[in-house]
């Protein structure tokens, strides 16, 4: 017995009593409990009622790779042998490295649950189990770093389609790549390269889209988040935002390697939350103050200091912008 059988009777949202899922499961009901504490450790949220059993809050679409391949009509033969689907991992990103290191040039690795997923600047990306989506991609590029600049914000606009497809109102970028609704955060992006200056370089491209964040693991977040659910009226099957992400991707990228990120400028222009209002743009000990004036063709920020306007680049994975009152 996995704890993901268990997950599968539970996810009807119905109650189920400990003796009927452990006549189901052939375990005893006090393995059932055991394996109910263990998925509440793993951030699934699971009520108990005496005399009812137990039951989720709400239904859960659990990741299924037959009905993503279904989603994605005709990507499906083409993607079919590039995508794995773990039930939990340490990080889809490491997991992606590994894969680079055995020869892999291209894949989606995607997991239902990461027990150290990565953010930026070198902080843990809480992932509960059932709650997001948690995906990288192995991507090669020909021409060098070079041909990468700009690409982080690419991919932010690229998952913002995703939200807006998902009927997600409100969605506004904040560089270089975070996706947010009223100031708080509902995706985060994380580009890890590998390879030389000049020749072929792999790009994992790992995506934490939020889409239904119990409040259990809620807890544990230690920035202004938000989900999907909490700004869509549609109900979210996760096999299809999976779908959807892998077909916005699939499109952008290829848009990306043909026009750079000038083919996606309008749209970060359009959903920048940051231009024309007074920040300070922190890097380790450095500060610079300026107003936003948008983003340069490279991905850079372009501030409007006492200098004039500075172009910020380079480092945009240990940057900390912020608001300044007065
Ligand atoms: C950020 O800090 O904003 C970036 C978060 C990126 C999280 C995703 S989840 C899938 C992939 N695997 C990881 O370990 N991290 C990224």
């Amino acid at each position: 017995m996995n704890l993901k059988s268990l997950l599968e009777l539970l996810a009807d949202g119905a109650f189920h009593s400990g003796a009927d899922l452990g006549r189901t499961l052939g375990i005893s009901r006090a393995a059932v409990w055991k394996q109910v504490e263990r998925l509440r450790q793993l951030g699934v949220d699971i009520h108990s009622v005496t005399g009812k059993g137990y039951r989720m809050p709400a239904s859960l679409y659990l990741l299924d790779k037959d009905i993503v391949l279904h989603y994605l009509g005709e990507l499906a033969p083409a993607l079919e042998d590039q995508f794995d689907l773990f039930f939990s991992i340490d990080s889809t990103n490491l997991e992606a490295m590994r894969q680079i290191q055995q020869g892999v040039a291209s894949r989606i690795i995607v997991a239902e649950h990461q027990r150290s997923g990565r953010g930026r600047r070198g902080r843990t990306w809480i992932s509960p189990l059932g709650a997001s989506i948690y995906a990288s991609m192995v991507v090669t590029f020909s021409g060098g770093m070079g041909a990468l600049d700009g690409l982080s914000l690419a991919v932010a606009v690229m998952v913002r389609r995703v939200a807006v497809r998902c009927g997600c109102h409100g969605v506004g970028l904040k560089w270089p790549n975070d996706l947010q609704v009223d100031g708080r955060k509902i995706a985060g992006i994380l580009l890890e390269i590998s390879g030389d200056l000049t020749g072929p370089c792999r790009v994992i491209i790992g995506i934490g889209l939020n889409v239904s964040i119990p409040e259990s693991a809620a807890r544990a977040i230690d920035q202004p988040f938000s989900d999907l659910a909490s700004h869509s009226d549609h109900t979210l099957d996760r096999n299809q935002v999976l779908a959807m992400l892998i077909q916005e991707m699939h499109a952008g990228l290829a848009q990306f390697e043909e026009d750079g990120f000038a083919a996606f400028h309008e749209e970060w222009d359009a959903a920048d939350v940051y231009k024309g209002r007074s920040v300070e743009l922190v890097s380790g000990s450095n500060k610079v103050k300026g107003v936003v004036r948008g983003v340069a063709d490279t991905g850079a920020l372009l501030l409007e200091t006492d200098e004039g306007i500075r172009a910020m680049t380079g480092g945009e994975l240990s940057y900390r912008l912020r608001e300044i009152s007065g």
